[in-house]
């Protein structure tokens, strides 16, 4: 806390993203919180110390042995006050060093020393990020409770096109705002988070115990050091569906939803990551399809193909996580040509489609674990609740879908995980991070 303000140490690393982080200071401050900011040399030559000292009203701290100075020892006063720590835009050289345990600036020094949660927003070239080194180093730092928002796909200032965006202004904030503001996640709340060896708080997402007994850090980051990235996952195969499904009229018109199947495709990929067979069910989505090794990719359709697939892959499966948003009505015929428009209104007559997940209840065998997943507007808990008992799942995911930065087509999401032992809330955070959240709730329960 600053000021009786809580107080956001934000980071600023060399990246021609640099400019936007005077927004996301601004943003800071308009929501009522007091920002420090930190420059690498590097992020200095992007954007000056003044712009920032203009904005927010205090010193931009660069140079570790600066004379003028207000704290004794400056990166361990500023490490102290911070309530969280964001990195934006994070380098991949910055990012290695954290990882690495390197102090050499004032940013890299204060970093070690922070003990508030810690966000970074990375922004670089697309074959920067996917260089499996920079991978390694993030999964790294996940392990040691940083949480990330991935970067966005879009025209990178070098000229190439893919990931690497700095993520949304917004979005940064908002999720920044969802630490700050989930009270047993931040660092001075009443109770006080503890810290474990690694400097993570040992509740690090700030998910509280609850009656079921569950411990307060139930499928949260895991509190081991890191060893080279976990493997959890491997020797299991997990059937992944992701997306929406169309339901054809005629040869030019179809139902859908709003389904963007980002989080169907996190999952895949964070699962595969961690050792798993993946098998993707996709329903038609705009992402590109994943090019790991590890996962088959099956594109389909309608909920009748869906169904079709999953029947197969479940067989061989031992982990089914049924993301997709899968039509619950379709067409009850499909003209062969295109329907002409005719005076008045039209009726559409619709059948009720294969409940894909309802079917599975009675084919599931000893072992085999089913995660559902659930977006409702109102009741969120206690119809998901009744979804978890009536389909016979292990877990279900439900979707906030009224929650800004959570739901259909963000790279955000703000899920509680309820199982039949307990639930647990996570804090708006990125698709990726809420994947890897619900395969630790679930790889922990997998028989
Ligand atoms: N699902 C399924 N087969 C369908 C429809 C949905 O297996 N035909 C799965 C989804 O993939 C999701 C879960 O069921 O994992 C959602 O449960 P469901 O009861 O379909 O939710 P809603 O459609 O939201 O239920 P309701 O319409 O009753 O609110």
């Amino acid at each position: 806390m600053l000021n009786g303000k809580k107080n956001v140490l934000l980071a600023v690393t060399g990246s021609i993203a640099a400019y936007k982080a005077a927004d996301i200071a601004r943003g800071f401050i308009k929501k009522g919180y007091s920002v420090t900011v930190m420059l690498t040399a590097n992020g200095a030559k992007f954007i000056t110390p003044m712009t920032f000292e203009t904005l927010t009203g205090s010193k931009c701290l660069v140079d570790t042995f600066d004379r003028n100075f207000k704290y004794e020892v400056e990166h361990i006063a500023a490490a102290k006050a911070c309530d969280l720590l964001l990195v934006a835009p994070a380098s991949a050289n910055v990012i290695g060093k954290i990882a690495g345990g390197i102090a050499d600036d004032m940013v890299t020094t204060t970093i070690l020393a922070v003990t508030a949660p810690k966000l970074i927003a990375p922004a670089m070239n697309t074959a920067m990020y996917d260089n499996p080194i920079v991978q390694d180093n993030m999964k790294k730092l996940r392990a040691y409770g940083y949480q990330f928002i991935d970067p966005a796909e879009g025209l990178l200032a070098c000229g190439d096109t893919g990931r690497g965006k700095l993520a949304d202004v917004e979005d940064i904030l908002s999720v920044s705002q969802g630490i700050l503001e989930n009270e047993e996640g931040t660092h001075e709340n009443a109770e006080g988070v503890s810290r474990n060896a690694e400097g993570a708080p040992e509740n690090a997402e700030g998910i509280p115990g609850n009656a079921e007994g569950i411990p307060e850090n139930a499928g949260g980051i895991s509190e081991t050091a890191w060893d080279g990235g976990e493997q959890d996952y491997a020797g299991k195969t997990v059937v992944v569906t992701a997306g929406p499904t169309q339901e054809a009229l005629d040869p030019v018109r179809y139902i859908t939803n709003h389904s963007s199947g980002k989080m169907g495709y996190s999952l895949a990929e964070a699962a595969a990551k961690r050792g798993a067979e993946v098998v993707l069910i996709s329903g038609p989505t705009a992402i590109k399809k994943p090019e790991n090794e590890n996962i088959s990719f099956v594109p389909v359709v309608s909920a009748s193909d869906m169904a079709e697939a999953v029947f197969t892959y479940f067989e061989k499966a031992d982990i089914l996580i049924m993301a997709a948003a899968v039509a619950d009505y379709t067409p009850k015929t499909v003209a062969d040509q295109k329907i002409k428009k005719a005076d008045g209104g039209m009726t559409i007559e619709l059948a009720r489609t294969t409940d894909i997940l309802g079917t599975l209840k009675d084919r599931k065998k000893e072992g085999q674990f089913i995660c559902g997943f659930s977006m409702e507007t109102e009741n969120l808990i206690e119809n998901s609740r009744k979804k978890l008992f009536k389909k016979n799942l292990d877990i279900i995911a439900a979707n906030s879908i009224v929650d800004p930065g959570a739901g259909f087509g963000h790279d955000t999401n703000k899920v509680t995980i309820i199982a039949r032992d307990g639930e647990e809330s996570l804090p708006l955070i990125s698709k990726a991070e809420t994947a890897d959240r619900i395969l630790d709730a679930i790889i922990k329960r997998v028989k």
